[in-house]
């Protein structure tokens, strides 16, 4: 989607992130189910993930919100919106952005929670930039926080080696340099692979009831094969359509900025590509999947390590249950980091 009709530009100005500190390595899930960490890592490249044991989804949001404050100076009473992309909401009434909101004392703001599943960071980060492109706003806040352990079935090995709990935060505001910001984004949804990967109960759909609890309806469902090929699929197509579209060779773009829910998809998606794999940022050895949590968390490690640098051309891709995804091309505007 690229900004045809105002010459604003979104940058992202800030970063900030929150990772809870217990770690559930591969031995311990040895010690709960059929598995082993050899299985885990050579199939999905997963050492260790972050578990929340204390609070919520909006907790971690309102950490990552903090995080970016302290490291900024931006204060909470600038913020205009805030956009929490989510499927662990604390509840389902009222969104978990207005918990934040009152969390961080963000008293002039108002927000929404976006549901896209692990595409959730790139859809609120769109959403986002038009806000401030259309000028309605000039502080944005775009979290993308999960605590899928609160869905997670730790006697399904399918599933529960994968994911983990973590938030991350980013700040929009406008660009004072139109080379800097987000260029542009090709956005997917394909509600045809809704049976692949979802909550089978819980919504209005199949209310809860003992029956659901008992047949444990209210945890992620996945088949992960399935979702695989199309995961591999759509996220290079969306990342190759989008460097051609703006005649990116592999040399222009500094990093590929992927969902890292599966080494072997994103070395894929890499690879069709062009990009070496030293272009591409990975931390899902640490946190396994965190959904919408994935994309701002690789940002916020990167650029923390001095990894990316101002006038970089970044990719993002996502893809996840729904389906949904997509890709976003944007130049890196911060240049120093200093704790
Ligand atoms: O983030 C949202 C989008 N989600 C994704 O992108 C996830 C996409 N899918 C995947 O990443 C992969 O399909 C998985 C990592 C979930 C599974 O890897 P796979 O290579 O597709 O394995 P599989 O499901 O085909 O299972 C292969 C074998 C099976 O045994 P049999 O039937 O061949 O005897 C499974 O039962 O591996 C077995 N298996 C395990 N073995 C040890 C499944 N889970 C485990 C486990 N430990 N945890």
């Amino acid at each position: 989607m690229q900004n045809q009709n105002s010459n604003i530009k979104a940058a992202i100005t800030g970063v900030g992130m929150y990772a809870p500190e217990k770690i559930m390595d591969n031995k311990y899930f040895e010690s709960i189910i059929d598995t082993n960490d050899e299985w885990i890592k050579t199939r999905t490249g997963i050492s260790e993930r972050r578990l929340m044991e204390n609070g919520a989804t909006s907790d971690m949001a309102a950490e990552a919100a903090k995080d970016l404050f302290k490291t900024t100076g931006v204060k909470p009473e600038e913020i205009d919106v805030i956009i929490i992309a989510t499927v662990t909401p604390d509840m389902f009434f009222p969104a978990t952005a207005c918990l934040v909101q009152e969390n961080i004392g963000a008293v002039n703001a108002w927000g929404y929670d976006l549901s896209a599943a692990c595409s959730g960071f790139l859809f609120a980060l769109q959403s986002g930039a038009s806000l401030i492109e259309s000028g309605n706003a000039k502080k944005v806040l775009v979290i993308g926080s999960d605590k899928m352990s609160s869905i997670t079935d730790y006697t399904d090995r399918n599933t529960c080696i994968l994911f983990g709990d973590a938030a991350s935060a980013v700040l929009l505001e406008p660009s004072e340099d139109d080379s800097i910001g987000i260029h542009d984004s090709i956005l997917r949804v394909d509600g045809s692979g809704q049976d692949s990967l979802y909550m089978k109960a819980g919504g209005s759909l199949n209310p809860a009831t003992e029956e659901t609890v008992k047949n444990k309806l209210h945890y992620i469902y996945q088949d992960g094969k399935a979702v695989f090929k199309v995961a591999v699929k759509g996220m290079a197509d969306v990342s190759v359509e989008m460097m051609e579209k703006h005649n990116l060779s592999s040399d222009e773009i500094a990093y590929l900025v992927p969902h890292q829910a599966n080494l072997r998809i994103i070395d894929a998606t890499a690879k069709r590509m062009g990009i070496d794999p030293e272009q591409v940022m990975i931390n899902i050895d640490r946190y396994g999947n965190t959904t919408a949590a994935t994309i701002p968390l690789c940002l916020t490690e990167y650029y923390r390590d001095g990894k990316v640098k101002k006038g970089d051309n970044l990719i993002l891709a996502a893809f996840g249950a729904g389906f949904t995804w997509g890709s976003m091309y944007l130049t890196w505007g911060m240049d120093k980091w200093e704790k």
